[in-house]
């Protein structure tokens, strides 16, 4: 894997992929921050030897690099997801290129399902836990330890520093910032009421599909990682209606705005 990633690292420098300081990744109905980065190279995914390869539904996805508040940046427009049928391995390689084209920090954003009834569909919430329902790991193959420590230590996943310096700015710019713990899930189907009550007991404030295999990548690569959930519905077991996957990405854009404010600002303080 580390020839595939020198290799892939080495053709985005080619494009002109210099020294990027923040790697971001986009989630679900969150792509307008690309409109705010400055000098724009953009690759689609299809086009980045090894890179996992598209399907349909991503045609859309592509790899930017630029700036962002006088910083360079590599953005993600969209991810890979394990219920498109891709493995760990290839969900996490953006997050191995990304630091190997030198990235220090990681801010990433989702679509999320609220399991804490008092956030509201819309709002956003902070990531500072997680728990690994996906019932694997990204970091369990042969050969590991020539990346980064095997037995990554996941006492704090999302840097201490980076929520702060968030909050505070949640607060500045009068934007509702919750703080919790997402647990993620393989899917694609969504969960059942039983397993809505089961993600309360064990201590979820949101579920969703993605992130945490990035997140685990970016620790076991001592990356500092910021995460942010957009909650585009509320998971009520006892009041559970079919979920609509238009209404999700509509409530993402809505609360898109506040997301670009936070990540832009925090950007210009790291
Ligand atoms: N589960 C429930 N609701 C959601 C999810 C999910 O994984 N993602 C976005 N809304």
């Amino acid at each position: 894997m580390i020839k595939f990633i020198n290799e892939t690292a080495e053709y985005l420098i080619s494009k002109g992929f210099h020294k990027p300081e923040i790697g971001i990744i986009l989630g679900t109905g969150l792509g307008q921050l690309t409109n705010h980065i400055e000098d724009p190279i953009e690759i689609s995914y299809n086009h980045i030897p090894y890179f996992p390869t598209a399907t349909v539904e991503f045609h859309k996805g592509k790899l930017i690099y630029g700036s962002i508040k006088g910083k360079k940046v590599v953005v993600m427009q969209g991810r890979f997801h394990l219920y498109e049928g891709y493995s760990l391995q290839d969900v996490t390689y953006p997050v191995r290129i990304m630091n190997a084209l030198g990235i220090k920090a990681l801010l990433v954003s989702n679509a999320a399902g609220g399991i804490n009834l008092n956030f509201k569909k819309g709002e956003l919430m902070l990531i500072d836990d997680h728990i690994n329902l996906q019932g694997n790991s990204p970091l369990a193959f042969k050969g590991v330890e020539q990346m980064g420590t095997r037995f990554t230590d996941m006492c704090a996943p999302y840097d201490k520093n980076l929520n702060t310096k968030l909050k505070e700015i949640a607060k500045k710019e009068n934007i509702q910032l919750h703080q919790g713990v997402y647990a993620s899930v393989f899917g694609p189907q969504l969960e059942t009421r039983a397993e809505y009550r089961f993600l309360k007991i064990i201590g979820a404030d949101a579920v969703g599909m993605s992130t945490v295999p990035e997140v685990i990548v970016a620790n076991h690569l001592d990356l500092k990682v910021v995460a942010v959930s957009v909650l585009t519905d509320e998971c009520d077991p006892d009041n559970l209606a079919p979920v609509n996957i238009d209404e999700i990405i509509e409530m993402a854009h809505k609360a898109e705005p506040q997301m670009i404010t936070l990540f832009k600002k925090l950007i210009a303080e790291l």
